[in-house]
């Protein structure tokens, strides 16, 4: 084994564990609670809901992660197929605070909803929380009222929107039923109302009864706010399903699961994957042995796996166009790391090929930013990074982002970091982003702080300064780390690096049925 595998495969042991974090939920106690009462869990429910054998993308599952909230955030999201459509799927958690939305719940639907807009995904709500989280109300409430907006906001796109209610579903909650196309709720189980029983007492002083104030029955037959009554949770995901079926949406069907005689796997097994990366960044690696591993192999209409774009100029960046599961793609990959006025200009031209071929893009990150230095600076470093983040940021074609090693300052925004909207962005355990590496910013910390002292006409402490620098050098490399950034719903997940075609692939299909935007324009060029 090499140590590049031993090291990566730690990493992934630690990425399973945390996903099993996310799957407990809120914890052995309150899952039996849950199916006790006869009910199923967030996972279980998209289970059901989903074509039978089909893929679920999950995304965000790291979200909250090192917050003071469960993994997960509450609340499960991601892409799976139902009636031969693709949806965008969001499931409270019961089990996890009665699936209140905290602040990175929140930041996690955001999202969600964000992925659904962009490929034109109708977007299936399967509703069971109790609201918000009270004790961190502050940082909800304000935000929180775009859920409403997006909600309706999809409507209007004709993107539909399917509520199916559960269980609780109080205040905010109560208007995802309301704000969306379609409704179920289950008998007995949903209850949907503004406000509860103790609140309406304290407002009203009325004596409420739960389920004529917001029973599905109730709502079924007296208010109107459910179009269809379930007899159960199978009942009413049946029911969901029949809603997809009759939405029109032929035209967006999911491909079936390509075929390999449509197009070839990679020419070296995805397996191996965990041997090209070094999980120490310092090491450098030839990033076309990750694109052989997750692009599809020759075969026909596609006689070379990757044909690269200027091979021998600016060469710490790797371009060129490749397949995946027969999508065209063009691809950007950071070989050495740094980014030199070469690398920028090739990447600025790489970049408008693409959009003038419609050509969707994948970025493979492993840089440490734009060359420093007299001689870069007078060379113009500067605009020529600003051209290359200028077409990033104006290219209109689809983007996907892998942040395979390093992603450190504003390589991490000309290689379409989370700020740039990438369609999708994932994150292998390897990854580390920040505005620059730990030691670089303890050393800029030192020499102006040394620099400080000298003007003062102080006395240095040498003692404090090799102190403050290893607390800062360890408090940025823990800032870092994929799975904080994850938590902090910077990626839409961390992934097992052998898993990266398929994750791709599934993007690249969901990419492929929304319709093209416009071509756009870029900004100034500035020569
Ligand atoms: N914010 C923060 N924590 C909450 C919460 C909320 N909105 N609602 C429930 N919790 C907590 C509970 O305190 C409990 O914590 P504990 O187990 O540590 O004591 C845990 O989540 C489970 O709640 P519990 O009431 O035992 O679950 P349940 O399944 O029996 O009931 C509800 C679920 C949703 C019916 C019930 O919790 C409830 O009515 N919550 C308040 C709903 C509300 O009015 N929200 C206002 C939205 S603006």
């Amino acid at each position: 084994m090499t140590g590049a595998r031993a090291a990566m495969q730690e990493r992934v042991a630690e990425l399973d564990a945390a996903h099993a974090q996310a799957v407990a939920g809120g914890g052995e106690k309150y899952v039996a609670r849950h199916h006790a009462r006869g009910r199923l869990l967030p996972r279980e429910r998209i289970e059901l809901l989903l074509d039978e054998g089909s893929a679920f993308l999950e995304l965000s599952p790291l979200a909250g992660w090192g917050s003071d909230f469960a993994v997960g955030a509450s609340v499960v999201t991601g892409i799976g197929v139902v009636e031969g459509v693709q949806c965008l799927i969001t499931a409270h958690d019961p089990t996890v605070r009665g699936g209140a939305s905290n602040p990175w719940t929140l930041r996690k639907i955001f999202r969600a909803n964000q992925i659904a807009a962009e490929n034109d995904l109708p977007l299936i709500s399967l509703v069971e929380s109790a609201g918000a989280d009270l004790p961190t109300q502050k940082e909800i409430f304000i935000p929180g009222g775009r859920l409403f907006r997006d909600l309706t906001r999809a409507s209007a796109r004709r993107q539909p929107t399917i509520a199916v209610v559960f269980g609780s579903s109080t205040a905010g909650g109560a208007y995802v039923p309301g704000l969306s196309d379609h409704t179920v709720m289950v008998k007995g189980a949903a209850q949907v109302f503004l406000a509860g029983p103790p609140l309406v007492k304290m407002a009203t002083g009325e004596d409420a009864d739960e389920e004529a104030l917001g029973g599905a029955e109730m709502h079924a037959r007296v208010s109107g706010l459910a179009d269809h009554l379930a007899e159960d949770e199978h009942d009413a995901i049946r029911i969901a399903r029949r809603i997809v079926a009759r939405l029109g949406r032929e035209h967006c069907a999911a491909p079936e699961p390509a075929t390999s005689t449509e197009y070839a796997e990679p020419e070296v097994d995805p397996e191996t994957l965990l041997d090209v990366v070094p999980v120490d960044l310092r090491e450098p690696f030839d990033p076309r042995e990750v694109v052989r591993r997750v692009v599809d192999g020759p075969g026909p209409g596609n006689e070379v796996a990757f044909d690269e774009f200027k091979a021998l100029y600016g060469t710490s960046l790797v371009t060129g166009w490749a397949r995946l599961h027969g999508h065209p793609i063009g691809i950007l990959a950071n070989a050495q790391g740094v980014l030199f006025s070469e690398e920028a200009q090739k990447a600025t031209q790489f970049i408008q090929l693409a959009n003038s071929s419609r050509t969707p893009l994948l970025f493979l990150h492993n840089t440490t930013g734009f060359m420093v230095g007299e001689r870069y600076e007078q060379g113009g470093i500067i605009k020529h990074g600003s051209a290359m983040i200028n077409a990033v940021a104006n290219s209109t074609v689809p983007h996907l982002s892998v942040l395979v090693g390093a992603s450190y300052g504003a390589g991490n925004y000309g290689m379409n970091g989370r700020a740039f909207d990438p369609r999708f962005l994932f994150s292998w355990p390897s990854a580390k982003s920040a505005v620059m590496g730990p030691a670089q910013l303890a050393g800029v910390l030192s020499i102006v702080a040394r620099a400080g002292a000298e003007a003062r006409g102080q006395d240095y402490d040498e003692a404090a300064d090799a102190a403050m620098r290893a607390m800062v050098e360890q408090q940025i490399e823990e800032q870092s780390l994929p799975f904080v950034l994850s938590g902090m719903v910077y990626d839409d997940g961390v992934i097992d690096p052998r898993d990266t075609r398929t994750v791709l692939g599934i993007c690249l299909s969901v990419i492929a049925l929304a319709p093209d935007p416009d071509a756009g324009s870029f900004g100034v060029f500035r020569m």
